[in-house]
């Protein structure tokens, strides 16, 4: 394959159809690494107003280094993948601290920064500093197994053949032009193939196996797992959020308490799990199961709405599983949005506000 012929097609077919996207205009270091966290297994669609607002509340890396992980978490709230907010988080403090201020624009640099890897180092080095280095994400691989016709072509082999034909001149256009090309042309499904500038370049085009390239991935079957949650109101009609441990899925999220249901879902073996929790009242009814999929993991959550005595404390007892996060808050649900809830937890709370108003007729005062 030559790749200047290659290079031209796929840049002109770029500067007439680039999707007019924010990220795209005033390209400093810091918005185009924000964008590429953001883009992290997540849709343009969903992206963009996401970033706009980003971008107003924290306009610069000293912004975000000064902010804390709450507000930061908050205002991820949404996208998913917690993980990419914090690590852009630490990433701004080690721009802070380790490098004056100023993203450095060496890909092996760029790798040495919290959650940054080869694809966003390539990707962030040519964008915003014009390194002609190459960026394989998922739709890039996909293309260029489309290119070669191979079902499943090696890191090494992907990495050579988008390095091989990179335009050196513009390597930053030419990497978001095979990422954009592989997005909205060379889908996974029902590819546009007479609408694509490299047709003529394409093995499995010319081979008739598009739709075989790449094989997808074997999935394993994902674990499910149903959580009995406890949505505590107290006297004064607050309800109780407790902070998720620093590590791990939704690490530093705010949720409602919850304990894993191994087998059943009866409210009584719910109230025997959150009572494990230290979680203790009267139940009052059950809100509708929400269900939300992770990666690894389909959560079922069986709200159950239970008032507490008059006290607003947080439950007490010491030895607690609950207490041993030692991060309660009493929130009145109005004020839920306020915390940076996981999607799922969102729902709930959107479930207790209707149950509310759909009790209050009933309520004294
Ligand atoms: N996906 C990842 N980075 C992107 C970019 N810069 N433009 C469009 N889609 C992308």
């Amino acid at each position: 394959m030559e790749p200047e012929g290659f290079r031209s097609a796929l840049l002109n077919h770029f500067d007439r159809h680039r999707r007019p996207l924010p990220w795209r205009t005033d390209r400093t270091p810091y918005r185009v690494l924000v964008s590429e966290f953001m883009l992290q297994q997540t849709r343009v669609e969903t992206v963009v107003p996401y970033y706009e607002r980003w971008l107003r509340r924290f306009p610069g890396w000293a912004s975000l280094a000064a902010a804390t992980l709450d507000d930061v978490l908050l205002e991820w709230k949404g996208l998913g993948y917690y993980s990419r907010a914090r690590n852009l988080h630490r990433t701004a403090r080690a721009v802070r601290e380790r490098h004056g201020g100023e993203l450095p624009a060496d890909p092996a640099a760029l790798r040495s920064l919290p959650g940054i890897g080869e694809y966003t180092a390539g990707a962030v080095a040519s964008i915003a500093f014009g390194h002609p280095v190459p960026a394989v994400d998922g739709n890039v691989r996909r293309v260029l197994a489309r290119l070669l016709d191979l079902a499943a072509p090696t890191p090494t082999q992907l990495r050579r053949t988008a390095t091989r034909l990179l335009d050196p001149e513009r390597p930053g256009d030419h990497n978001e032009a095979m990422m954009e090309l592989g997005a909205t042309i060379c889908t996974p499904r029902s590819p546009r193939c007479d609408e694509c500038p490299v047709a003529a370049w394409c093995a499995a085009h010319a081979a008739g196996t598009v739709s075989l390239r790449p094989t997808p991935p074997r999935r394993r079957p994902v674990p499910q797992a149903d959580y009995a949650t406890a949505v505590v109101l107290d006297a004064a009609g607050r309800t109780l959020l407790v902070k998720r441990p620093d590590g791990g899925l939704l690490a530093g999220m705010w949720e409602f308490p919850s304990a894993e249901l191994r087998d059943a879902r009866a409210t009584p073996t719910a109230l025997h799990h959150l009572a494990t929790l230290g979680v203790h009242g009267h139940p009052t009814t059950t809100l509708p199961p929400v269900r939300h999929a992770f990666t690894h993991l389909r959560a079922t959550y069986h709200p159950i709405v239970i008032l507490s005595g008059d006290t607003a404390d947080p439950p007490h007892d010491s030895g607690t599983a609950l207490n041993a996060h030692a991060r309660t808050t009493w929130v009145h649900p109005t004020d839920l949005d306020d915390h940076a809830l996981p999607v799922a937890q969102q729902r709930i709370g959107r479930l207790l506000r209707r149950w509310i108003a759909g009790t209050r007729p009933r309520a004294s005062g």
